[in-house]
This record gives C-alpha cells, structure tokens and sequence, in this order.
C-alpha cells in the first residue's frame, strides 16, 4: 500500500471512515461554518453501503470506470468512498465547500483508483450536459426552499440509465417530516423508487431512521 501523505495543518477535527481493506478515509472537518463541514450519519451510512456485497454483488465492482457525481459533497466522504472503488468521482457542492472537498482529495489520494475532482453545483442552476453512471446524495433534503432546486438538476442530470442513490436520516422534529413528504411526492411525478431494505446496509454502519433508496427516472 501506498505510504500515507503528511497533512495540512489542521483547520477543524479529522473523521476516520475505515474501509473493508483496512485503509483508512481521512475526513477534514471544519469545527464552524456550514452544514457541509461535518460529515453527517447519513454520509457514513451510504459510504459504507458502496463496499457492501448488497450492492457490489459477489465480488463485482459496480463502481469502477463508471461516472459518479455526488451533489451536496460536504466533506466528500462518499464519492471520495467511491473513488477508492474504481469510480470516476466529481464532487460538487456550493463555492464555500470547495476548499474542504480540495483538501480532503489530497489527503486521500493515494487511495483512490478511480479518478475525483470538486466542482461548483448550485442546486436549480444550469448544468452541463452529462449523464452521470450514478448520481450520490446524503443527508440533502431538509430545507424546503432547496426542494424545487435539487429536483431540477436531478432532472438535468438522470438520464434513463443513471442510478441516484440517496440516503437520508428521518427527522422527527420541525418541519422535517413535511418537507421530506414534500420531496417524495415531487420526485415521485419523475423518478421510480426502491427502498433498500437495512439487511443490505453495512452491518455496522446502518440505523433504522436512516433509509437507502435507489433512484430512477421512470420509464416511457
Ligand atoms: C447536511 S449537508 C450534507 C453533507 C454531506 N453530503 C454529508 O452527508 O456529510 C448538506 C450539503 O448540501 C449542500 N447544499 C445545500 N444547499 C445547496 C444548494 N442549493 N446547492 C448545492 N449544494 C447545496 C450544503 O453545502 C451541504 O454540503
């Protein structure tokens, strides 16, 4: 294996995610700022569901040379998970997180086989013409003015093969219940959904309020 890179000082607090290989993810966290700058349940739960046989299959790799975009990246943690599968990875999310995602590439390079670049994606704006394999989310619903936004580059982005996979933790508290309800009816005019049931979750990182859909756009 690869020797592991020296570090930029550190800005925040390092989350570890440890891979079935026994390498390591290193996570920079930003103590303050944004939602985006810590890694969120979510973001563990669906990292983890990449590596499992559930999704891999015996022995298959799903994930290598095919195009992943994550949306809402935050730290990277998942579409970084990807990268190390094979994928070919560009994590987005809005200008602010640009430096974490850029950051945290270059402390996990040495893991990743596939390829991983950041980019700027601002829910709802124009986005180039691309089909992206699988589209990745966690934890990206949960405030309502974003729901129109996020639901408009889905449908920029899906092409009639793509796979978006979604992980969500269920919020009780607020407004949360409604505006997850608000999210499934829109994106049930367009998509199809699976859920996937908790066996299939990594053994270890996996928890009831936390659901994996599989995404797709609906047949003709
Ligand atoms: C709760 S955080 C989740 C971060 C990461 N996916 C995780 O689970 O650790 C939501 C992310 O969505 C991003 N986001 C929110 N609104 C956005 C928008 N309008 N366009 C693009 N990204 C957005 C935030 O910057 C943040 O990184």
């Amino acid at each position: 294996m690869a020797a592991t890179p020296p570090e930029p000082a550190l800005r925040g607090f390092v989350r570890t995610v440890e891979k079935r290989d026994g390498s390591v993810l290193r996570l920079h966290q930003y103590g303050s700022g944004g939602v985006g700058c810590v890694v969120w349940d979510a973001a563990l739960v669906l990292a983890k569901y990449l590596e499992t046989p559930g999704f891999s299959g015996d022995g298959a790799r799903p994930l290598s040379r095919r195009s992943v975009l994550e949306l809402g990246a935050g730290t990277g943690a998942v579409g970084l998970m990807a990268a190390t599968l094979g994928a070919n990875v560009v994590l987005t999310d809005l200008e602010e997180l640009q430096d974490l995602l850029k950051m945290n590439i270059d402390v996990n390079k040495h893991l990743v086989t596939g390829s991983v670049q950041a980019k700027v994606l601002k829910w709802g704006e124009e986005v180039a013409e691309f089909a992206p394999d699988y589209i990745l989310m966690a934890d990206c619903i949960y405030y309502e003015e974003s729901l129109e936004p996020l639901l408009k580059t889905l449908k920029d982005l899906a092409g009639p093969e793509t796979c978006i996979i979604c992980c969500y933790e269920q919020r009780t508290m607020g407004k949360n219940p409604e505006i997850e309800k608000k999210y499934f009816e829109l994106l049930q005019l367009d998509f199809d959904l699976e859920k996937i049931p908790l066996q299939k979750h990594d053994e270890e990182y996996r928890s009831e309020d936390i659901h994996i859909l599989h995404i797709q756009r609906k047949k003709m």
